[in-house]
């Protein structure tokens, strides 16, 4: 069955090699799976030579990884990672037909970019933004060609979460939402399509109860009394394991844009931006586990 509002699936372009943009937390991630599901080139760029290559050996690393596991023969392995390359020269996008970005939640950084990339690519290349909180819409306002942006929003961690926001501006037509659709089920997510509306779907829903949890802290409740209270509703995290999770940065970020943009129904909290600053909320041991909510953040609050 067709997803609601999905374009017929013969509209699609064929992706035969991928861009990323931006080799942070969630880009090392989707181009990850991007190589593994689509088994086609991947070249990855970000502002400079040596955050470029650190995505790049993250990237080479997680696919060492897979093959320790036993998922990945050696052939695949060193197959895999010769498709990964970076590179700091946006002409190297030029023959890219699905070219996606991760950068930093800033409008103006994002609408640069890719007014950039425009200038190397084909008309027919799809342009995809993994935004969590800004308008798809505004992100492609300087674009030649709008219809061929589409947002396209991963959850963390990538390799897990089932779920892809296909994210339709008023302009996107329908070869890039047909194309969107069918990458979607090629990397063995699911996709839905949502309106170009702050937060979308799923960060609504998730700003609502982390911004919750955040305003109950802010208001004098201990961390702990918040993590009991909620874990009888059987989530996979607490709201405080989930903001580490997707970062106290990211997290700060999606809270302000939900109450900038509906005041009256959101809260923002100074508070976690403190904590994003300190970077952690739990104590961890040598192997990461969460050992209990670090003094330090609790001094904060
Ligand atoms: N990266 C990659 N893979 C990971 C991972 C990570 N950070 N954490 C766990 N995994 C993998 C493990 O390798 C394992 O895979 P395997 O079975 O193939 O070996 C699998 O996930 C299960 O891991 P565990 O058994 O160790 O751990 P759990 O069963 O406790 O599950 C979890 C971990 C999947 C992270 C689970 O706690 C969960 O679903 N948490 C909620 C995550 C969530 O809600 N994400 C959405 C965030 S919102 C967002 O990203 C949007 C943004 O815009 C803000």
């Amino acid at each position: 069955k067709r997803p609601a509002g999905a374009p017929d699936k013969e509209l699609a372009r064929k992706v035969t090699k991928v861009g990323v943009i931006g080799a942070g937390l969630m880009a090392r991630q989707f181009a990850l799976l991007f190589v593994r599901r689509l088994q086609v080139p991947v070249v990855i760029t970000d502002l400079d030579q040596t955050a470029t290559d650190a995505g790049v050996t993250a990237i080479h690393h997680e696919i060492d990884k897979l093959h320790e596991k036993g998922r990945l023969s050696s052939d695949d392995t060193n197959r895999l990672k010769a498709l990964v390359t970076g590179t700091t020269n946006k002409a190297d996008f030029a023959d890219c037909d699905w070219v996606i970005e991760a950068i930093f939640e800033e409008l103006g950084a994002k609408q640069s970019v890719f007014a950039e990339v425009e200038q190397h690519i084909s008309d027919e290349a799809i342009l995809a933004t993994n935004t969590s909180s800004l308008s798809v819409e505004q992100i492609g306002s300087q674009l030649k060609h709008p219809e061929r942006l589409v947002g396209f929003h991963f959850f963390n961690p990538v390799a897990v979460m089932p779920l892809i926001e296909v994210v339709k501006t008023p302009h996107t037509n329908d070869e890039t939402l047909s194309t969107a659709m069918v990458t979607a089920k090629n990397l063995r997510k699911n996709a839905v399509i949502t309106t170009d509306t702050p937060g979308f779907v799923v960060n609504r829903i998730l700003a609502k109860v982390l911004g919750e949890a955040m305003h109950a802290v802010d208001t004098g409740t201990p961390f702990e009394v918040v993590e009991e209270s909620t874990r009888p509703f059987g989530l996979p995290m607490t709201p405080f394991e989930l903001l580490e999770l997707v970062g106290l940065k990211v997290g700060a970020h999606v809270l302000d844009t939900h109450h900038a943009a509906f005041p009256e129904r959101f809260f923002e909290s100074e508070n976690l931006h403190k904590l994003a600053e300190l970077g952690f909320i739990f104590d961890r041991d040598s192997k990461g586990k969460a050992k209990g909510v670090s003094k330090k953040a609790v001094e904060i609050v």
